[in-house]
């Protein structure tokens, strides 16, 4: 077993594992990009981002997106974590009203609340946020935006269907909804593409989607892209963050510069998705094999497989059963706005090797067991 600081399996790790890092790739890029010579490298930067990396990076989404990118539309972030915070601090005021999926992902909900925001959750179906409860309750409400993780949804893995994708759209054509995409997993399919990110919307409907390194490259890049139509771009632009700092992490942006130009992005994201489509699979055939009582659908890309328990088992209640059998997990109610998803939780597959993966199930199933018999 490798990547295991300490004995407990932890699912609820959302990081790839260490060995995954491309640290020979990022040194050969910085390497490359260092012996340009260029000191503008270490100067402030554009605030929309260096139109050479915006270039590069471009063709690389044009290519792995199969859809038209163009730099011009892309503004360059410190992750989605600082987009969504941007997008927050530039187009929500405290006190307004926000949709999210229900369940979505929990650590947005505390950028959210970072910026008082009243949160509102919107159930999704197997292809994705359901229109029916939307319009519901855009009969009742008047969101600021619209937070919506369309492909591998973190936790339920869920994807949005090419139709749902269309009328998501049109409503926020018919209702000017600002929708805010978090397309952080749209890269990471286990051989099936999933349909065109919600980018694909961004010239004919209010969209920003945010994209980001984290996921198909290293976390500590702190690198990411923002993708929409000029006039909500400039917006994001006016920001006194982005014009002190000259806009965001230009170094960094130069080495990813010459990762993505040497091939080295594309290189490296070929082997995440053969190893997370193994680690994903594993991981389901050792589910079923210890846990038949439990059900999930099995990823198609993402890092996450959001398993159901029965319905006298609450994920909350048994996690404490579970670290003392050595395995831990997120609960699903860490990923409501109104505490649901009580018999739900949710597996990372990303951070351990095969052999960790198998022994965490083994240990759940221990700890399932142990609480149902004292639950007796
Ligand atoms: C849906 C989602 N958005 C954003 C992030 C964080 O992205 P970044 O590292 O680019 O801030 C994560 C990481 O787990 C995520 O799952």
């Amino acid at each position: 077993m490798t990547d295991t600081p300490h004995d407990l399996v932890d699912f609820g790790n959302g990081q790839p594992s260490s060995s995954l890092l491309p640290l020979d790739a990022i040194r050969t890029a910085a390497d490359h990009c260092l012996s340009r010579g260029d000191a503008a490298l270490l100067q402030y930067g554009d605030d929309q981002g260096d139109v050479d990396f915006r270039e590069s990076l471009a063709r690389f989404l044009t290519h792995r997106y199969a859809t038209p990118v163009s730099a011009a539309h892309l503004m360059i972030s410190a992750g989605v974590s600082q987009a969504l915070d941007l997008v927050c601090t530039r187009f929500t005021r405290p006190g307004d009203t926000i949709f999210v999926e229900e369940p979505t992902y929990f650590l947005a909900l505390e950028v959210f609340r970072d910026h008082g925001l009243q949160v509102v959750g919107i159930p999704i179906d197997h292809d994705g946020i359901r229109l029916d409860a939307l319009q519901d309750a855009l009969t009742r409400h008047c969101p600021a935006l619209l937070y919506t993780i369309p492909s591998f949804q973190n936790p339920s893995g869920t994807t949005m269907s090419a139709a749902r994708r269309e009328q998501l759209a049109a409503v926020s054509r018919a209702h000017d909804l600002l929708i805010v995409a978090d397309e952080v997993y749209q890269l990471l399919d286990f051989g099936t593409a999933p349909p065109p990110p919600l980018a694909a919307y961004i010239r004919d409907a209010r969209v920003l989607s945010l994209g980001s390194f984290s996921k198909i490259c290293a976390p500590g890049l702190r690198l990411g892209w923002i993708q929409g139509a000029a006039p909500l771009l400039d917006h994001l632009m006016q920001s006194g963050v982005v014009h002190s700092g000259g806009g965001l992490n230009p170094f960094a942006s130069g080495v990813v510069r010459s990762l993505l130009d040497l091939g080295l992005a594309d290189a490296g994201l070929d082997v995440l998705l053969r190893v997370y489509a193994e680690r994903s699979a594993v991981l389901c055939r050792a589910l079923r094999d210890a846990l038949p009582m439990a059900t999930f659908v099995e990823p198609r890309g993402g890092y996450f497989v959001w398993v159901q328990l029965p319905s006298t088992i609450s994920a909350s209640r048994l996690l404490p059963t579970a670290v003392a059998e050595g395995v831990s997990y997120r609960a699903g109610a860490l990923f409501s706005s109104v505490n649901g998803f009580a018999r739900s939780l949710r597996l990372s597959f990303a951070h351990y090797d095969e052999a960790a993966l198998v022994l965490g199930v083994q240990r759940l199933a221990r700890a399932i067991a142990r609480y149902s018999t004292n639950a007796e």
